[in-house]
């Protein structure tokens, strides 16, 4: 590694080129960060049933999230077999009683005990299956059905973890009388470039009104010429407010869009459900009514996963809706998420290939001189579009890359 986390973010915010590209940095993301924080895995609700699993990433760790076919009970554990190592589940979501590995067929049930060895006289007399199941990961639990998962033992409850972006969490899970449900599940997204620009980009609204321009003229042209008061409030809405709230998290709080009417479909989609951009640290964010898990999965390679919110049994009208928003700004032929990956990622990751730059840094500090104290909650606050929710980001970066060192 080429410099100490110390300097890789100065006091006065300037963030080393470094963290974005050197593979020795992401091998100590996954174990000072990944490893030891609390990590979202999945919802509740896309595992309605036993049997039903679903695949994920923990510090780079493959794992299955799975409900017992037995019991219900929710298990997390590597997608390792026991034998000789092959993942023994090889597809993103499904319904099974069983994992089968399809190398020499041991098998274990929903829960991980190993169930089934072919040939098993070969192990001899004392063979005891229930030493061999899959290894389960430290810690589960869940919070309002969003399911997290610690390779440590040593984690805080998870309640105590997301302190201040519970309120954010439990405003989400009312948005239905009867709670959320992925019940449409994701789809991935995968680019070059390293994970925290997509964490820094979604809590953003600095970059929207220049990356998300065409998107913009879209909207005034559906708007009978009108522009959207999207950019007018990200520039002078003093409701409008970056907020760190402690631990990594952070909030954009966007309100009622000012001037927002029948017909403007981007202030009706996005703000009459969800008023705020949260960022759960280190990997889960929400825009507007969709989830969104970022999975690292090398220094230069990131996968997404979108998944639009629905108020639970919503009517076909209304998920009709939401999934419509969902696709034209984040669905693969959209206007949204093109356009970041574009601006915000590649051309991000070029940029930072200019190394021998004397200024090999990015600039982290908007805002910094008008950042207060909000007097209720003792949080920091500031204005729209500065850039509080990143260094609340990078601040817990920093300090869990520090710790122990
Ligand atoms: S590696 Fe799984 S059964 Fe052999
Ligand atoms: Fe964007």
């Amino acid at each position: 590694m080429s410099a100490e986390p110390r300097t890789l973010i100065t006091d006065d915010w300037e963030v080393s080129g470094a963290i974005y590209r050197d593979p020795e940095i992401f091998d100590l993301e996954m174990e000072q960060i990944f490893s030891k924080t609390w990590v979202y895995v999945g919802h509740e609700s896309e595992i309605p049933e036993g049997g039903d699993y679903k695949t994920a990433h923990i510090a780079n760790q493959p794992v299955i999230v799975s409900r017992s076919s037995d019991d219900g009970g929710i298990s997390v554990m590597f997608n390792r077999c026991r034998h000789r190592g092959s993942a023994v589940c090889q597809q993103e979501t499904g319904n099974s009683n069983f994992f089968r590995c399809s190398y020499h067929g041991w098998t274990y049930s929903s829960a991980g005990r190993l169930v089934g060895v072919p040939f098993d006289d070969g192990y001899g007399e004392g063979f005891d299956k229930s030493a061999f199941g899959l290894v389960h990961v430290a810690k589960v639990e869940s919070y309002r059905g969003f399911i997290f998962a610690s390779l440590s033992d040593e984690v805080p409850p998870l309640e105590d973890f997301l302190g201040h972006a519970r309120v954010y969490l439990d405003h989400i899970s009312e948005v239905g009388e009867d709670g959320i449900e992925l019940s449409a599940q994701g789809h991935k997204v995968a680019f070059r470039g390293n994970w925290k620009l997509q964490i820094e980009n979604t809590i953003d609204p600095y970059h929207f009104s220049f990356t998300h321009q065409s998107w913009l003229d879209i909207l005034k042209d559906r708007n009978d010429g009108k522009s959207s008061p999207w950019v007018k409030n990200v520039r002078t809405n003093e409701s409008w407010r970056g907020v760190n709230l402690e631990n990594g998290h952070a909030v954009h709080e966007y309100g009622a869009l000012e001037g927002a009417k029948e017909g403007d479909s981007h202030a009706i989609a996005i703000g009459d459900l969800i008023p705020f951009n949260l960022n759960v640290f280190p990997s889960l964010a929400f825009v507007g009514a969709h989830l969104r898990l970022v999975v690292p999965r090398s220094v230069d390679e990131t996968w997404v996963y979108l998944y639009p919110i629905f108020p639970k049994g919503a009517d076909e009208e209304t998920r009709n809706r939401i999934l419509r928003d969902h696709e034209i700004f984040y669905g693969p032929s959209g206007f949204g998420s093109s356009d970041d990956i574009e601006v915000a990622f590649d051309r991000v990751t070029r940029g930072l290939e200019a190394t021998r730059s004397s200024s090999d840094f990015a600039l982290m500090r908007r805002g910094l001189h008008r950042e207060t104290t909000d007097p209720q909650t003792g949080l920091k606050v500031g204005r729209s579009a500065d850039e509080v929710p990143q260094r609340a980001f990078l601040g817990r970066w920093r300090e869990m890359m520090e710790e122990g060192k």
